[in-house]
């Protein structure tokens, strides 16, 4: 493929220290393959990140960081903040993810401050939104996506310069093995496209797919017009697997 396509590898909690190593240690070895066109970025684990950035030291990998506080330092026991990655080599940070918003509760206030935060550290918030499978069965998805994306993108300050990052992820689709069928991914993107736009004018959004992803489903969702790159979890925690995608996406 020949357009520009972020590649995002969410490591979540799956991988020891040692693990992590390993695997970016493998991945370094295989990126002279990697094709222009292509942005790839690794988000391991708060206690490898800076193992992982070493071993990834010089290879055409981006770091990025699962979660991040807003607030740069201070009595926050068991938070990492966005300038402190920043310090450790990120250049993007997950905001948002289904994850935090449904197991850990996160609220779209917190998103917006977390987004807030990222820029201020000058880290690239990749913003994640999606419906629940019963949001989607009330045929709220438009309702709860816009939503989540007024709230965390009204009135932002976003730099001309920073890349804008949504990454839609049905909440259903994530973590599940069910991926969403890629003309509603497509139509989604799209929508998605149109608001941020509206709400942020002086830049380009890029939208994302994530849910699911694997080597043999991919192109599917890449070949989109408003899908620029996927946000993968599971399939990503395996050089083999990994491997899979980004040679479709070449
Ligand atoms: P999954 O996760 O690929 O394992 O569904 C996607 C994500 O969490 O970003």
């Amino acid at each position: 493929m020949n357009k520009p396509l972020y590649l995002f590898a969410n490591w979540k909690m799956y991988l020891t220290v040692e693990e992590s190593v390993a695997l970016a240690t493998a991945l370094k070895n295989e990126a002279a393959v990697i094709s222009d066109n292509l942005t790839v970025a690794v988000f391991p684990s708060t206690l490898a990140f800076t193992k992982v950035a070493e071993a990834l030291d010089g290879a055409s990998y981006a770091l990025g960081a699962q979660n991040s506080y807003w607030l740069d330092k201070g009595g926050y026991t068991g938070e990492v903040s966005a300038f402190m990655y920043k310090t450790a080599g990120a250049s993007y940070v997950l905001v948002g993810h289904s994850e935090r918003r449904h197991v850990f509760h996160e609220s779209n206030r917190e998103v917006r401050q977390k987004v807030e935060g990222a820029l201020a550290a000058d880290v690239t918030p990749v913003l994640c939104v999606g419906e629940t499978l019963r949001e989607r069965k009330d045929e709220a998805m438009e309702v709860v996506v816009e939503t989540q994306l007024r709230s965390a993108l009204t009135d932002i300050a976003w730099p001309e310069t920073k890349e804008l990052i949504i990454a839609y992820e049905p909440v259903w689709a994530v973590n599940t093995g069910e991926s969403c069928p890629p003309d509603e991914a497509a139509r989604m993107a799209a929508l998605i496209y149109k608001f941020v736009k509206g709400l942020v004018p002086q830049v380009t959004p890029c939208v994302l797919y994530g849910g699911s992803v694997r080597g043999d489903n991919v192109q599917n969702y890449l070949q989109a017009p408003y899908i620029g790159g996927v946000l993968v979890g599971g399939a990503s925690t395996k050089f083999e697997s990994w491997k899979d995608i980004v040679n479709a996406a070449q």
